[in-house]
């Protein structure tokens, strides 16, 4: 108690050394040269919350900048709309209706959106609708969408990446009556987590300045935080949990994976639950993409660890020919006034969650009910072929060689009609490319993967395009009219304009 209350002072005074992360897991080859990977476990792990349950169909959020704990004991300075230091979870059921009031008690505008719903214009968040400081909206949002895992954050214009950093995100869950029928792992044995990478600076705050190099490929983190919480562990018994992950990293491509090598039991992704479930040993997740696994740990014994790990991948960016690699970038950012340490770069190992078995139980068994067809956007019925090329290249991301005008329209859709899109990557770096407004099928991949990769095949709102890929996706819009937004979610890239209006009229 004195201890905790100590630190607690002592963050809030910017005494530096007691709050300063260290690095703690091994360095991904070729990170800091030199410097001797930091062993892991160095600082303790903290258990790991679930944000506190908002359910309709009226609820309150309210944006303010906070001070919030998120290791014992450790203080940060958080921009959050509810008490803890991310959002609070958002709870509904198919064919509820949302009202949610934001109150806006930051010192800037800001205006939140529900990743993966279909929404009224008036409530998808779109940056023009932002809120002044002091200011209030009222969103009326209907869930007409699957169960699923879905999430928010801010939209503001040109800071979506700085206040999602910062706290001003959440996720938010749709039930329905098929998700009953599974008997899914529930209650304790259910475990929402925001994953976010991000470095906590001296003061107390999240550092977020990007330096050039950071500009152009992304933002990174030195720890990875879920649910708001830096380093989390959490206790499971031996048997099946049901994990729901959204990639709410600024630009990082997750790899999950278990340490103990065992396989996930894939059941969900962006737009809800597959047909049926998928086992795979690793899941690339790259910003705003989400899955719905179950994990077992009915083999372990008491007393052992799993981790839930971003594994080790090589970085996909190309950065060569853009002649400025990190060393180059970490030069810039020096002349700049700081010398760009960067986080764990793209594709750096790191434990994400680690799970202490602490109790052993009779594991249920799950036995997998298959679930109607999925409602998949037809090809063959597309009226309109549209290509759109992400283009990262002289401190500019545009797409099709424009960059964001909140007032300019740059396509139209006819309600109703299902289209096929391609996005094709020719830059250095992954492009997550999302879709506002709808739930498209991955239809192809050519180049790189050169295949729709098995998490990819269920209704998806946002889709991994790697350098040298291109990606096909049929989405129909039948949902509302209005004005929309297509995006890349690196929130770096958005931030600097890879994005665009298209109206479904
Ligand atoms: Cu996750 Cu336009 O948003
Ligand atoms: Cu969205
Ligand atoms: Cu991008």
């Amino acid at each position: 108690m004195q201890r905790r209350q100590f630190f607690r002072l002592a963050a809030v005074a910017g005494l530096a050394p007691l709050v300063r992360p260290q690095v703690a897991w091994s360095a991904h080859p070729g990170h800091r040269p030199g410097a001797a990977p930091a062993r892991p476990g160095a600082l303790p792990r903290a258990p790991l919350i679930k944000p506190p349950v908002l359910r309709g169909p009226e609820l309150l959020l309210r944006a303010q900048e906070q001070s919030a704990e998120i290791a014992p004991g450790v203080m940060a300075r958080v921009w959050s709309p509810g008490p803890g230091p991310v959002g609070p979870t958002i709870e509904g059921r198919t064919g509820d209706r949302l009202r949610i009031r934001l109150d806006n008690a930051l010192p800037e505008s800001t205006i939140l959106h529900w990743h993966g719903l279909r929404v009224p214009e008036a409530a998808d968040g779109h940056p023009r609708l932002a809120i002044a400081p002091g200011g209030r909206y009222d969103y009326d949002v209907p869930l007409i969408d699957r169960a699923g895992t879905y999430w928010y954050h801010s939209h503001a214009h040109h800071r979506t990446g700085i206040q999602a950093y910062r706290g001003m995100a959440g996720l938010l869950l749709i039930r329905d009556e098929y998700e009953d029928r599974l008997g899914l792992p529930g209650g304790d044995h259910e475990l929402p987590m925001l994953v976010q990478d991000r470095r906590l600076a001296a003061d107390g705050t999240f550092e977020y300045e990007p330096v050039m190099h950071e500009q152009m490929e992304g933002y990174f983190g030195d720890a990875p935080f879920v649910n708001g919480i830096r380093l989390p562990s959490q206790d499971v018994e031996t048997t099946t949990y049901r994990l729901r992950i959204a990639n709410a990293t600024s630009s990082r491509i997750l790899r999950l994976a278990l340490s103990n090598g065992a396989s996930f039991t894939l059941i969900g992704v962006d737009g809800g639950l597959l047909e049926a479930p998928v086992t795979l040993p690793t899941l690339d997740l790259g910003t705003g993409e989400r899955v719905d696994v179950l994990v077992s740990f009915a083999g372990e014994r008491v007393g052992s660890t799993v981790s839930l790990l971003s594994a080790a991948f090589p970085s996909p960016a190309r950065m060569g020919g853009m002649g400025m690699g990190r060393g180059m970038g970490g030069g810039m950012g020096g002349g700049m006034g700081r010398m760009g340490a960067g986080g764990v770069p793209q594709g750096g190992e790191m434990t994400l969650v680690e799970f202490r078995v602490t109790r052993s139980v009779s594991p249920v068994a799950w036995r997998p009910v298959p679930l109607p067809p999925l409602p998949l956007p037809e090809a063959r019925r597309a009226t309109k072929t549209r290509t759109f090329s992400f283009e990262s290249a002289m401190m500019r991301h545009a797409i099709n060689g424009r960059t964001f005008d909140m007032e300019r329209m740059d396509e139209t859709v006819r309600f109703g009609d299902t289209e096929v899109w391609t996005f094709v990557n020719d830059s250095p770096f992954p492009h997550p490319v999302h879709v506002h407004e709808t739930q498209f099928r991955v239809l192809e991949r050519t180049g790189g993967r050169a295949e729709v990769m098995p998490w990819e095949r269920g209704l998806k709102d946002t889709v991994l395009v790697l350098p040298g890929e291109r990606v096909s996706v049929a989405a129909t819009f039948d949902s509302y009219r209005g004005r929309f937004l297509m995006h890349c979610h690196n929130m770096i890239h958005e931030d600097m304009g890879m994005m665009l209006n298209f109206a479904i009229a």
